[in-house]
């Protein structure tokens, strides 16, 4: 459910017409819509009502502060992995004690960070790691809230690059170095053990692969008990899909119930790491076609946005629904929707059918809320897009559109290369 519809031919964001914003803010632009980030939050933190539950939205999937703001006021926690996304969240509002961790790269800078930001809990993927958080601790004279992120090795049929609970992955530790971690924990002073970690990646369309890490975890959480090692929180993860094209991911309320069957009567606090399923759909890459070129061999929409604004086509192969902003009855043609960039792989469409296209017309890419701002890049020199959040009949620019200042900003031209030198 999202709230991108039509009406009498001319798509609205709520009660704004795309095209009303378009003419303000220019294109490109993402477009986010309040009352569909709010529906996704509580349709999904519903779903666990039943049992002990912490919802840490995943920062990584779309961090602009408006967003998170949103989902702090909704009562969300933050799943971060950087201590970019921890400043992003507390500056959003949204409580330390809420926060978790995640990632496998973490720099003693970003613990320290954390360590005295007051975090719930760190997501520790190696022994190594964990033996440096433990040095940090000491020195801030603190005791690290710890989980240990477990590699279940289930496979979640998803896309290879966002699979990450398999054995081949970097991600976690298997269970034998698992065991190591936490009895290292266990007897380090600076470290506290609170909980137990996955994730086993995203757009999962099955809740099948989750029940089965769930499976393995309490498996390995009787390991730990038979070693007096007590867990308060378990954290799943993210990873639940949305529908992009024809996938039919399982609604919230079927994962969470499925989940509870699973835990029983464990006596934990269920730790959701969502990103995805709350953002994906309640965003929209607003674009203006410039031409269209008719080839003896295909058709091209060339649009003003292009993968340095949202790279999931060309980095996944991913299928975004495009529709024109002004719905039309043309004639169909099969075209490539292509960017500007100077690269083959700078597309959104490849033979699809859309009704004709001519330029100085708006199309909408759909579902483009998750992992969309956030990988944009600088690529050919393109200053990033600006993000818009639509409430009811208000819009406000929530990230203005770059300029070419900002696009050197931080850049010298270092005195042997300045003229008086020269
Ligand atoms: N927790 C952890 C530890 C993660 O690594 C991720 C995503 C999430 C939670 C949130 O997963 P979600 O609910 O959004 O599936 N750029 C890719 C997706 C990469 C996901 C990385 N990790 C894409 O555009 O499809």
């Amino acid at each position: 459910m999202h709230h991108f519809q039509y009406r009498d031919g001319e798509l609205y964001a709520e009660d704004v017409p795309v095209r009303e914003i378009a003419k303000k803010v220019g294109t490109p632009f993402y477009l986010y819509s309040a009352a569909t980030l709010r529906r996704h939050f509580r349709v999904f933190d519903k779903a666990f009502d039943g049992i002990p539950h912490l919802v840490c939205y995943s920062v990584k999937a779309n961090s602009n502060l408006a967003v998170l703001s949103l989902f702090a006021k909704e009562g969300s926690g933050a799943d971060i992995v950087s201590g970019g996304e921890l400043y992003r969240a507390l500056k959003a509002g949204i409580p330390p004690k809420k926060i978790v961790f995640s990632g496998v790269g973490k720099t003693p800078k970003e613990m320290r960070e954390a360590l005295q930001a007051g975090i719930l809990m760190f997501n520790v993927e190696s022994l190594g790691e964990l033996k440096t958080l433990a040095k940090v601790a000491k020195r801030l004279e603190k005791i690290a809230p710890v989980a240990i992120r477990i590699n279940p090795d289930v496979d979640p049929k998803t896309h290879p690059y966002i699979s990450t609970g398999l054995k081949k992955n970097k991600f976690g530790l298997d269970a034998a170095n698992a065991l190591k971690a936490y009895e290292f924990a266990k007897e380090n002073p600076y470290l506290e053990i609170v909980g137990i970690d996955c994730h086993i990646g995203s757009q999962l369309t099955q809740i099948s692969p989750f029940v089965e890490a769930l499976r393995k975890i309490k498996e390995f959480i009787l390991e730990l008990e038979a070693i007096d090692i007590k867990i308060k929180y378990i954290d799943l993860g993210g990873g639940l899909g949305i529908v992009y094209g024809n996938e039919a991911p399982p609604p919230p309320a079927e994962y969470a119930k499925a989940l509870q069957e699973e835990l029983g009567d464990l006596d934990v606090t269920l730790i959701l790491e969502p990103g995805r399923v709350l953002v994906g759909n309640a965003g929209i890459l607003v674009t203006k076609a410039l031409y269209y070129k008719e080839t003896p061999t295909k058709n091209f929409v060339i649009v003003d946005a292009g993968m340095n604004d949202l790279l999931r086509p060309a980095f996944y192969d991913a299928y975004h629904e495009i529709i024109p902003v002004k719905e039309k009855d043309a004639p169909k043609i099969v075209a490539d929707v292509v960017g500007p960039i100077c690269e083959t792989g700078d597309f959104f469409a490849r033979d699809r059918e859309l009704p004709l296209v001519r330029p100085g017309e708006l199309l909408a890419i759909m579902s483009a809320g998750a992992y969309g701002f956030v990988m944009a890049s600088n690529y050919n020199s393109r200053p990033r897009p600006a993000e818009v959040m639509v409430n009811g009949s208000d819009f406000f620019v929530v990230r203005r559109r770059e300029n070419y200042a900002r696009l050197v900003a931080g850049e010298k031209i270092p005195p042997f290369l300045s003229e008086q030198n020269g």
